[in-house]
């Protein structure tokens, strides 16, 4: 069993700040626009990007406690969540949307978190959907039987963990003129669009369809830093359908990414965040002269869904 510890840094040892890479692209170049790479991908192999950025402060204020939290059958959140409770020894309950599943063979991803030790706890999608009203999540935390169990919201996006992903834009001060990231729900923007200095902006492209994810941001904003903060705004263009959706322009998009640069893109978030952005500076969204910093925020990894939508 390996030691319980409340500070996850000194055990894990992640690559902070994260490395930021130049990378030559003649779709920026010829605009006069310098693309830079913020490897967040790298920063720790089982809590890549922003599972390490926002776990790390929830893990913190745990303490050592059991770790309740949500996701989907393929949620990235939900491995990372499991893998650092092996890491660090503490305990992990997942509440994994959709009942049906409790009949059927593990995926991938939930077979990893069950090995990393994650008490898996299959919700209907009707008590899924209401998880945040406390009567529902009061009956979660009794199927749970788990006492003192402090929990993470779906993808880990609480007020701690935008806290956290603050740390993202403080890196990146001086260092670039705008900084561009893939949104889910909305956590790591509140965080990065927080922590850059004057002048520097955020774009975030929501993977999702709906339009709902401004107000996300405005309330994650307010929790966190008790309002406004940072330049930032969406561009919900880039979706492809929708969450883990892809299209066979995405798909070739993403293969000639990976055959021009060597690096594997990750198709759920990064492939689309990627392809906004060689569409906005092919409209002109960029001055000649700008620097843009692109956000790898995780890594290939084979547990999503193949070809998913
Ligand atoms: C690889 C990757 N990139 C981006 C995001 C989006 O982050 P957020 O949910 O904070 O918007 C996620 C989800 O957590 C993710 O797994």
């Amino acid at each position: 069993m390996p030691p319980r510890t409340s500070e996850p840094a000194a055990a894990l040892r992640p690559l902070l700040p994260s490395p930021l890479q130049p990378l030559e692209d003649d779709r920026f170049s010829r605009y006069g626009v310098r693309l830079l790479l913020k490897r967040d991908d790298l920063i720790h192999p089982d809590l890549p990007g922003n599972k390490w950025r926002k776990l790390a402060p929830n893990l913190r204020a745990a303490a050592g406690r059991p770790v309740l939290t949500f996701g989907g059958a393929y949620s990235n959140h939900l491995r990372a969540t499991a893998a650092a409770g092996r890491l660090l020894g503490f305990r992990t309950i997942g509440v994994v949307r959709g009942d049906e599943l409790a009949t059927r063979p593990l995926n991938p991803s939930l077979t990893r978190c069950a090995a990393d030790g994650m008490r898996l706890l299959f919700v209907d999608r009707t008590t899924y959907r209401a998880k945040d009203d406390p009567e529902v999540l009061s009956r979660i935390l009794e199927q749970a039987a788990t006492d003192d169990v402090y929990v993470v919201p779906e993808g880990g996006s609480n007020a701690l963990a935008a806290t956290g992903c603050s740390e993202l834009g403080r890196e990146l001060r001086g260092l670039t003129d705008v900084a561009a990231v893939a949104c889910g729900t909305g956590g790591t923007l509140a965080g990065l669009a927080a922590g850059l200095d004057d002048g520097q902006r955020a774009v975030g492209f929501p993977v999702l369809r709906g339009g709902f994810l401004a107000g996300t941001v405005r309330t994650l904003q307010d929790e966190a830093f008790g309002g406004p903060v940072g330049d930032w705004s969406l561009d919900g263009r880039f979706h492809f359908g929708g969450y883990a959706r892809t299209t066979p322009e995405l798909d070739r998009f993403a293969a000639d990414f990976r055959a021009r640069h060597g690096l594997p893109v990750e198709g759920v978030y990064v492939a689309k965040l990627l392809y906004g952005l060689v569409e906005l500076t092919a409209e002109g969204a960029f001055a000649p002269g700008t620097t843009v910093a692109a956000v790898v925020t995780g890594h290939e990894d084979g547990s999503s869904p193949a070809g998913a939508g």
